[in-house]
Order: structure tokens, then C-alpha cells, then sequence
């Protein structure tokens, strides 16, 4: 599978943690660092290495996105040092506190109700109420979460498509030269994605994984997952789409696509420099990127459709955006954003 071509080349460090505490404490600051400042640092979780990004900075996110190579944003998980940390991005029903009592930090991710408060990107949870949130045991994941001090999203550190890294030479095989730091702390002890379970109305195993079912079971009753629901363990490519979680992000109005004129009391989403034909009469025009860069494009696109569905308009005339780097994954977006309504 070939990923499409990146805006620019990096220099990828490899820092070795060591297994001192001196050895972990300078990698996790050399990692905060790297992550303050929008770049990419892959680190050992307890289940497989994270691609990390400040899951607060959209352009950070649509970063790691295209130095994955995805095809589609697909939602991301929020990574937090302790449960106090989570609290601060999404509401815990009564099973939810149960679950991480019982098992945080560890293997698990929670997804859950966003707060309106929560500071994670649009991008990072692809335009969704929910947002998917974990507390890592891995000694040196904790170490990089506590000195950054905020969340961090990280998928798996692999290629779109390729397996789940476990260890720090699977990761630069995928992404040397597309990301910035690799912190190397040996193989990752469990070797298997976290197991993911939704807690909205009831509990429900959105991804099989390193926590057993079993142990689940014992402090909470799993509904069965809907027709249509993936239990992929490599759920990289394939978003989950229980029925009663929304797949996607859907605006109420309608999507216009590679609109090259605005009728008048449409909302515009614009992009690049040259304004469409009639776009002095639309609503509310809104630009993903005036000069035209992807990224700050792809950093813009959630954010931006809520707010020109928030204004009340019937329809959201969307000028063309080019299908090369991130485009491929913003134009799936939006193809997917003006689907008709089930
Ligand atoms: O063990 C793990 O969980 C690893 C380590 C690095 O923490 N991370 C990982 O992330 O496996 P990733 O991005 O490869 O898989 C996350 C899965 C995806 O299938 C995504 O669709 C799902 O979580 N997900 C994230 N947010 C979601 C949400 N709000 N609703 C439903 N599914 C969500
Ligand atoms: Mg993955």
C-alpha cells in the first residue's frame, strides 16, 4: 500500500529510554518538548507503540494523520496520565467510573460522551459527540503524558494497513522520515491493541483486545454489539459503526460538493485564494485554508462544518479540494458529510 506523498521530509530521532529513571525522565521530556512543539513522537504503551500528537492542536493532528498515510479521519484516542486527567474530557456514566476504577491505567479505552468543556481537537475525534479516552500503565507513557501535561492522541505506530508496532524497529521501519521522535523502550509487553469498550446508554465491546472480555464481564453486563458493529482487532482502517453510535460526523444541512457558484442564502465552505462565483451573496462563508495547505485545511474541516450548520442554513455549497496528500482524507469526509441521511 502506498501512502501518499508527505509536504516535507523529517529528520526521525531515536531517543533510548534506558532503564534507569534518569533514562526515562529525559526521553519524556525530550517527547513533551517535541510534542509542545506540533511534532510527532512515537513511545511504548503497554499494548503496541503510539503515533503521539497534542491531541489540542488540529494542525498537530492532521499531521500525524497524513504521516500515517490514512485515507479517512478516522476518530482518534485520547491518551491522559490518570482518570482525574480524563474527567476533564468526557462524562463517565456509572459503568464507566466501575471500569476505571477497575482497570486504569491499563489496557482499556473507554469511549464516551464528550464534554463541551473538552479541549481535543475536532479533527482528533472526526467531528463526534463521543471521544475515545485511555490511561496507559506503560512506565514510559505515563512518563511522556505526565511532562507534557496534556492529552495526547496516538494511534497505533504503523502505515495505514500494516500491523500493530511492538517495538521501536517496527515503528521506524513504517515512519522514519515522517515523524520526529521515536522513543525506544524495548518490546511492548502485551503486544495486542487495547480493548475498547463504548459506555453511552449501556456498555457495549466496540474492539476485542488485551483486556479480556471475561474480566469485563465480572463488574458490568456488555450489550450485544448491533448488526454492522467491527470487532476487527486491527481496527485501523475500519471505522466502528455500531447503529447507535453515529459512524460519522452528519451536519443537518445539506452538503453541496465541488461547487464552482453559491446561490444566494447558501453557506459557503471555501478553500485556496479564488473566491466561486456569487460567493458575495452566500450566508456565512467559512475558508478550510485560504492559501490553500492542506493541513491547516484538514486542522479547519470539522470545526468549520459546525459552524456554518450552526447558522441555519439549507445548504453548504463546498468548493473543490484537491485529492493529493490529505485531501483524499478530506474529501471522504465530506462525500460522507453529504451522504443522504438513513
Ligand atoms: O492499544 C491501543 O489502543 C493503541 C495504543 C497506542 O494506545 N492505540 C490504538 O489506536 O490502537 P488506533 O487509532 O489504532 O485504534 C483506535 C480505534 C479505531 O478503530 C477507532 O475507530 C476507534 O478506536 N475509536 C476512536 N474513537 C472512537 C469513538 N469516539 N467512537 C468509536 N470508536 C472510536
Ligand atoms: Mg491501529
Amino acid at each position: 500500500m502506498t501512502a501518499p506523498p508527505l509536504t516535507r521530509v523529517i529528520e526521525t530521532r531515536v531517543i533510548e529510554a534506558g532503564a534507569t529513571a534518569a533514562g526515562a525522565a529525559a526521553a519524556a521530556a525530550d517527547a513533551a518538548r517535541t510534542l509542545a512543539a506540533g511534532g510527532l513522537v512515537a513511545f511504548p504503551t503497554e499494548t503496541v507503540y503510539g503515533l503521539g500528537a497534542d491531541a489540542t492542536s488540529g494542525a498537530a493532528v492532521a499531521r500525524l494523520y497524513e504521516a500515517k498515510g490514512r485515507p479517512s479521519f478516522n476518530p482518534l484516542i485520547a491518551h491522559v496520565a490518570d482518570t482525574g486527567a480524563a474527567r476533564a474530557l468526557a462524562r463517565f456514566t456509572p459503568d464507566a467510573e466501575q471500569l476505571a476504577a477497575a482497570f486504569w491505567p491499563g489496557p482499556l479505552t473507554l469511549v464516551l460522551p464528550r464534554l463541551p468543556v473538552c479541549p481535543v481537537a475536532e479533527l482528533a475525534t472526526a467531528g463526534l459527540d463521543t471521544i475515545a479516552v485511555r490511561v496507559p500503565s506503560h512506565p514510559l507513557a505515563r512518563a511522556v503524558l505526565s511532562a507534557f501535561g496534556r492529552p495526547v492522541v496516538a494511534p497505533s505506530a504503523n502505515r495505514s494497513g500494516h500491523v500493530s508496532p511492538t517495538s521501536a524497529q517496527h515503528v521506524l521501519a513504517d515512519l522514519t522520515g515522517r515523524i520526529e521522535l521515536v522513543v525506544d523502550g524495548g518490546r511492548t509487553p502485551m503486544g495486542l491493541e487495547s480493548t475498547i469498550v463504548a459506555c453511552l446508554d449501556g456498555a457495549l465491546l466496540l474492539r476485542p483486545g488485551a483486556l479480556p472480555r471475561a474480566e469485563i464481564e465480572r463488574l458490568v453486563a456488555l450489550g450485544e454489539p448491533p448488526q454492522g458493529v467491527t470487532a476487527s482487532s486491527d481496527a485501523d482502517d475500519v471505522p466502528i459503526a455500531p447503529g447507535q453510535l453515529a459512524s460519522h460526523y452528519a451536519p443537518r444541512a445539506r452538503l453541496r460538493l465541488d461547487a464552482d457558484s453559491v446561490d444566494a442564502g447558501e453557506a459557503l465552505l471555501a478553500f485556496g485564494a479564488t473566491p466561486p462565483r456569487g460567493a458575495a451573496g452566500a450566508a456565512l462563508v467559512l475558508n478550510l485554508s485560504p492559501r490553500g495547505d492542506l493541513i491547516e485545511a484538514a486542522a479547519n474541516l470539522f470545526s468549520h462544518l459546525r459552524a456554518l450548520d450552526a447558522a441555519g442554513v439549507a445548504t453548504i455549497a463546498v468548493m473543490p479540494v484537491p485529492h493529493q496528500g490529505l485531501g483524499e482524507a478530506i474529501n471522504d469526509r465530506l462525500q460522507r458529510a453529504a451522504a443522504p441521511r438513513p
